[in-house]
């Protein structure tokens, strides 16, 4: 989604920078015309440095492993990844008093039994992986409150797309059916 995301920013002549650590995606995807960094949020120094050179008005995250059901295994992992490696975005777009922080979610903040899904349902996440989106949406309110970080959440539900990688058996749901 990342990519697309990028092809949309370009699209209204944003620059746009593009940090990934290709644990899951893929260098193809992201147009040439933005510029492309290989890292992770879990690198502070690089954040930092990548914060300071570019002055980011807007930080659209989308980078996490979505793997919701085998995140009850990973948990470590999970909460290192998905939810520390927010809060590192968020505190330099506070520092860097960035406009908008734009967040992916996931309706795995709803848990299950709430059927059908609507934006005031109760958040009742039942696994790390969501624990950890809804954590983020939590640490993001409260960077309002203190800091006046504005932010956006989106909480998309089993998105399916071109240059999807389909070859992780734990993540995307149409990857785990074909695999
Ligand atoms: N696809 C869905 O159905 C769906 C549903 C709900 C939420 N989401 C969320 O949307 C976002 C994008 O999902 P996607 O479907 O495009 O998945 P994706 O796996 O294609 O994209 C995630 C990207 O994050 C990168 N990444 C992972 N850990 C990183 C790290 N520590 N540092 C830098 N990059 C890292 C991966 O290499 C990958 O390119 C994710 O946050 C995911 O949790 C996706």
């Amino acid at each position: 989604m990342g990519s697309h995301v990028v092809d949309a920013l370009l699209a209204r002549n944003c620059e746009v920078v593009a940090l990934d650590d290709l644990s899951g995606g893929f260098e193809d995807n992201v147009s040439p015309k933005a510029v492309f960094v290989q890292g992770s949020v879990l690198d502070c120094a690089l954040i930092d440095r990548l914060f300071k050179e570019h002055r980011f008005e807007y930080v659209f995250h989308l980078a996490a492993y979505a793997a919701e059901g085998l995140s009850h295994f990973i948990r470590h992992f999970n909460y290192q990844n998905n939810l520390i490696g927010s809060v590192n975005l968020i505190n330099a777009s506070v520092l860097h008093n960035v406009k908008c922080f734009v967040f992916t979610s996931s309706t795995a903040v709803y848990g299950s039994n709430q059927l059908p899904m609507t934006e005031d349902l109760d958040r009742k996440p039942e696994d790390p992986y969501g624990i950890s989106k809804y954590a983020v949406e939590l640490d993001l309110r409260a960077a309002h409150g203190m800091f006046g970080l504005n932010s956006v959440v989106f909480r998309p539900h089993n998105v399916p797309g071109e240059r999807q990688n389909t070859g992780d058996k734990c993540q995307n749901v149409l990857g785990i059916f074909m695999n």
